[in-house]
């Protein structure tokens, strides 16, 4: 099953530890891989996956847990993607977990042993999510594969239930065999949890084609600002992500009714029946008046285009976010990005440096760092242009999937 690497393929992906064993001329044994992810959504969990499974040299699939768009974007990749779905499963959510998982033992079961039928072709189980997690660690027993798990949440108590933690610290002690972090936060939840040395959860923070960002031209954010009727001079504030009410729209919107001239637009859905959240955020932006300056765009495929169509990027999750993914990309398009200080973010944002810092869930202070970054232009540039130089320093799409390939062949041997 295994795949051997020539000298040159192995120096291309550059991983340390292919590239150590590259430079003693050992055949290098790259393991098949089941990529193992909950959702069908096109959340951050899944970008992050994207990119491993289209690059991974050997002998890959992808099984989800959900149909959805994430299927077809793999597809249309060339990734092959099992379904193995189970209704009653999909319906556990964290909330309703206690609740829940009793009624659903029998789909649980099944899915425990239809994916361990499917890993048994594979040499290493990587798993993305959490669902994804209990369900391939459980059937470690049938199908005895290496399990690495992708963790990409905080573990504290804020996030998670008794339940959930006490699973998650049970199947991590007795079925995984590796961890990686996306981030030092999530890391350090997870060894409070667990009890482990920290040096047993590395991280790697996520990484993203700058190239891809820095292509779109000034053509797309015009033909955008058209669409949303706008005339190139307003200040538009662009806040990137699915609307779900931890990622704190509502803080933006609350922002918005504090700078009277301004445009705000939320890209993204709500990814996870969020429905009554947005909802919400259109009553909120009657009641506040600001219904003509706020636009709803959507899920979009562009998100270069339009980031690159605003003045100002913002970051308002009122919860410590893992990682957060819309940052590094706001850096790359070279725009300003003013973040919610807590979780992942400050091990990329440094404050006046490559963006702006702001206490979460602060409405007003969110509206003076966007009113001071518009008052200051040259100190927005200054940090849009060290934060585009930052990303492509720390948060590059090669290095992260090298150092996730690094991970993932030491597991193997
Ligand atoms: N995204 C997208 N289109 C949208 C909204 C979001 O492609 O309309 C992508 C965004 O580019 C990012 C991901 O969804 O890569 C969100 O990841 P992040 O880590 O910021 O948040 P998550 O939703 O995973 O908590
Ligand atoms: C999760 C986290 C997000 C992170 C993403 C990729 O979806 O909520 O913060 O950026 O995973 O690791």
């Amino acid at each position: 099953m295994n795949r051997t690497l020539t000298t040159d393929e192995a120096a291309l992906a550059a991983p340390s530890f292919i590239s150590e064993a590259a430079s003693k001329a050992e055949p290098i044994a790259v393991p098949s891989v089941l990529f193992v992810d909950q959702s069908g959504q096109l959340g951050g969990a899944e970008f992050s996956l994207l990119p491993l499974a289209v690059r991974w040299t050997a002998h890959r699939e992808v099984l989800l847990l959900s149909d959805g768009p994430f299927r077809q974007r793999l597809e249309s990749m060339q990734v092959k993607v099992h379904l193995t779905l189970e209704a009653s499963v999909s319906k556990i959510n964290k909330e309703a977990l206690h609740l829940n998982w009793f009624f659903a033992l029998p789909g649980i079961l099944r899915q425990v042993r239809a994916i361990a039928r499917h890993a048994r072709q594979f040499d290493i189980l990587f798993l993305n999510t959490q669902k994804a997690l209990v369900l391939g660690a459980l059937g470690k027993p049938l199908h005895r594969k290496k399990i690495i798990w992708h963790l990409h949440d905080i573990m504290t108590r804020e996030h998670f239930g008794f339940f959930q933690r006490l699973i998650v610290k049970w199947i991590t002690r007795y079925a995984v065999d590796h961890i990686v972090a996306n981030s030092r936060a999530s890391a350090v939840s997870l060894v409070d949890l667990i009890k482990c040395p920290p040096e047993s959860v590395p991280v790697v923070h996520n990484g993203v084609d700058v190239d891809e960002f820095s292509r779109t031209d000034g053509e797309d954010a015009g033909t955008i600002r058209q669409l949303l009727g706008l005339p190139d001079e307003v200040h538009l504030i662009g806040l990137f992500g699915r609307l779900a009410p931890w990622k704190g729209q509502h803080i933006a919107l609350e922002a918005l009714a504090l700078l009277p001239d301004m445009h705000l637009v939320l890209v993204g859905s709500a990814l996870f029946g969020e429905q009554a959240y947005v909802e919400s955020l259109r009553r909120q932006a009657t009641r506040l008046g600001v219904e003509q300056r706020l636009h709803f765009a959507g899920f979009r495929d562009d998100m270069p285009a339009w980031m690159k169509a605003v003045d100002v990027i913002l970051h308002t999750s009122t919860e410590p976010e893992p990682f957060g993914r819309v940052i590094i990309e706001g850096m790359a398009a070279g725009r300003p990005v003013i973040a919610a200080a807590a979780g992942g973010v400050v091990e990329i944002v440094r404050h006046r440096k490559n963006g702006w810092l702001v206490p979460p869930g602060n409405p007003a202070t969110l509206a003076d760092a966007i009113e001071t970054l518009r008052a200051a232009p040259e100190l927005a540039r200054r940090l849009a242009d060290q934060a585009l130089l930052d990303v492509q320093q720390h948060f590059s799409l090669d290095a992260y999937v090298a150092r996730m390939t690094d991970a993932i062949i030491r597991v193997a041997c």
